[in-house]
């Protein structure tokens, strides 16, 4: 009885388990297929790039206000002085929060709505999305942009310039630096808990092994 559910229970536990897993993954009804990024969140030198590209091109609008630049340095491998020189023109303090300076409105106002928060794109709406998104830009017969992962989008093509100035690896190189940043921010701690995870892992199971020979040991004269 008591073997049933604890097996029923572990049961329940793996499917919730490998199910949320799964769904992470699954592509929300996009009709194109995204490119790849390929980032790697443990490169630092990508990531204090794509945080020099991320402020200056795309926090006149956005913030990544759940990030304090302090963090950011520690990270990234700059000190507080680094941080606040590279990012901010030492127009801020460490402790101040990623807050675009655009005044509340003027987004509205501009391109009739806010520019999202980004602290958590990455983690909404995946990396090869924004990856495809700011890459996807295309013009127009009569010579606007438009964008063929968000069609009729109001966000402006921000990085035409950057485009046009650079060859196709340098492009690729650029955007792949932003949305490694990007990454990063979704959530600040991830390669400390790939680090620690396994170590959890490891001495899980040296419990495991552990508990069961104590068991063992418990039963022993009680069995039949
Ligand atoms: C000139 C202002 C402006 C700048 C600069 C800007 N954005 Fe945006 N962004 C917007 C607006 C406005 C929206 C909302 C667009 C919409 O919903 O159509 C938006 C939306 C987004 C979205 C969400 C798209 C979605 O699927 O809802 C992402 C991701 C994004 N921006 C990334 C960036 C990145 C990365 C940069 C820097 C390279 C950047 N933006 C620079 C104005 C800006």
């Amino acid at each position: 009885m008591i073997k049933k559910s604890i097996r029923n229970w572990a049961l329940v536990s793996l499917t919730l388990m490998f199910g949320a897993t799964l769904n992470v993954h699954a592509a929300g009804g996009y009709n194109i297929e995204f490119e790849r990024v390929n980032n790697d969140v443990r490169d630092k030198e990508s990531l204090q790039r794509g945080a020099v590209h991320f402020v200056n091109y795309c926090m006149a609008c956005h913030s990544a206000e759940l990030n304090r630049y302090n963090r950011v340095a520690r990270d990234l491998g700059w000190t507080d002085d680094e941080v606040i020189a590279k990012l901010t023109y030492n127009t801020l303090t460490p402790v101040d929060m990623m807050v675009t300076t655009m005044e509340p409105g003027v987004s509205e106002d501009l391109f009739g709505i806010q520019a999202p928060d980004l602290s958590l794109m990455s983690r909404l709406k995946g990396n090869d999305y924004i990856y495809t998104f700011i890459r996807g830009y295309y013009q127009q017969e009569d010579g606007s942009w438009n964008n063929s992962v968000l069609e009729g989008t109001s966000m402006p093509n921000v990085l035409e310039g950057v485009r046009r100035h650079s060859t196709e690896a340098e492009f690729d190189q650029f955007t792949t630096d932003l949305v490694n940043f990007m990454d990063y921010i979704g959530e600040p701690s991830k390669v400390q808990r790939w680090d620690l995870g396994w170590k959890v892992i490891a001495f899980l199971l040296v419990l495991l092994l552990l508990t069961y020979l104590l068991k063992k040991e418990y039963w022993r004269d009680i069995k039949k």
